[in-house]
């Protein structure tokens, strides 16, 4: 049986940790890739992971290199190709030159990568997805962004460190955008089933909410780039459930037409992901100050796609 084949684009902090998580879960072959310029990096840091495999007991290849060819039968490729934020930098300061860089990715990747799931990691998320769905001409079902899946995680992990219990045990939902206006709902967050609110005050769900909406800007604000385990671990979460067909449920920016009344554009919902890419957006009713936080969440991500086709009409 050919094994499952992952390309990831971008071989910095979160493209590298990518390869990792996806050679430690022996997903498939992996392929990294960067520019010319930094090929030596790709390669380097391609050997280096697959000198891990007699330790790590994977036999999954490890490639770098700039050559698109080698993405080629891809069922997963990850693009994370794009600057990082610095310290005081909104990730919506990132917009111009990550466009430029994506909407290159997107045309190698729809040329060479013509049936792969596409999973988005570069920043601004939301406008980014848009622009990789533009220029590939992809279907929606195969194009989606990385950001719930972490910020999940992290307001799950943060929950857990204020309860002391294990992080396995407490489900959570996010909805919304990638950025500070993301939408918590405690509502849907529990221990093992109890509702979380049953076991911590308010104030400290609020407190841990708010912590996961500004998680990015901290883990910045200590080490001066962004973060890459958690960003990785999140994307590769995504692909295992694709490469396994799982139908996993994870938080994903999907496309969402009449969903939670979207009205077409990728934002963050619960998809159910699979061989298919995204199968399915799992849509539930909100209450009223629910929708009215989603909606606002939503418009921040249209103003986002606004930027781009105003600066690029062509990806309008
Ligand atoms: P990094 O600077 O460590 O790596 C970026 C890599 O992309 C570099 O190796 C660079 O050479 C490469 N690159 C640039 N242009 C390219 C091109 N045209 N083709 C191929 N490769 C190219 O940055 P890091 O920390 O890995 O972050 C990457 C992106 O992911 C950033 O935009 C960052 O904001 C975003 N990010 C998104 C997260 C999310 O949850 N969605 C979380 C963390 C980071
Ligand atoms: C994060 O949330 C910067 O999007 C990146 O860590």
């Amino acid at each position: 049986m050919q094994r499952s084949k992952i390309s990831i684009i971008g071989a910095g902090n979160v493209g590298a940790t990518c390869a990792h998580w996806a050679a430690a879960k022996e997903l498939g072959d992996i392929v990294l890739l960067d520019i010319p310029d930094k090929e030596g990096v790709a390669k380097g840091k391609a050997l280096d992971l697959a000198c891990c495999g007699p330790i790590e007991r994977f036999d999954s290849q490890v490639i770098g290199t700039s050559d698109y060819k080698d993405i080629a039968n891809s069922e997963v490729v990850v693009i994370t190709a794009g600057l990082p934020r610095e310290p005081g930098m909104s990730r919506d300061d990132l917009i111009e030159t990550n466009v430029k860089i994506v909407r290159s990715v997107s045309e190698k990747v729809a040329e060479f990568a013509p049936n792969a799931n596409v999973i988005v990691v570069s920043n601004p998320l939301d406008a980014m997805v848009y622009t990789a769905w533009k220029v590939t001409g992809f279907p929606t079902h195969r194009v989606m962004g990385q950001a719930g899946a972490l910020d999940v995680a992290r307001y799950r992990a943060f929950l857990a460190m204020e309860i002391g219990c294990s992080v396995e045990d407490i489900s959570a939902l996010l909805l919304g955008g990638h950025g500070d206006d993301m939408v918590p709902l405690p509502r849907l967050t529990s221990v093992h089933g109890v509702p979380i609110t049953d076991l911590l005050s308010i104030e400290k769900v609020t407190a841990c909410v708010d912590r996961a909406k500004v998680g990015g800007g901290e883990i910045v604000k200590l080490m001066g780039t962004s973060a890459f385990y958690a960003p990785a671990s999140g994307t590769i979460q995504m692909a295992e459930a694709i490469i396994k067909d799982k139908k996993r449920i994870i938080p994903s920016a999907a496309y969402c037409q009449k969903e939670f009344g979207v009205g077409g554009y990728f934002v963050g919902v619960p998809a159910v992901l699979g061989s298919g890419g995204v199968e399915k957006v799992v849509e539930f009713k909100l209450t009223a100050d629910e929708q009215k936080l989603f909606n606002e969440s939503v418009s921040h991500v249209k103003d986002l796609v606004a930027v781009v086709t105003k600066m690029f009409p062509d990806l309008a």
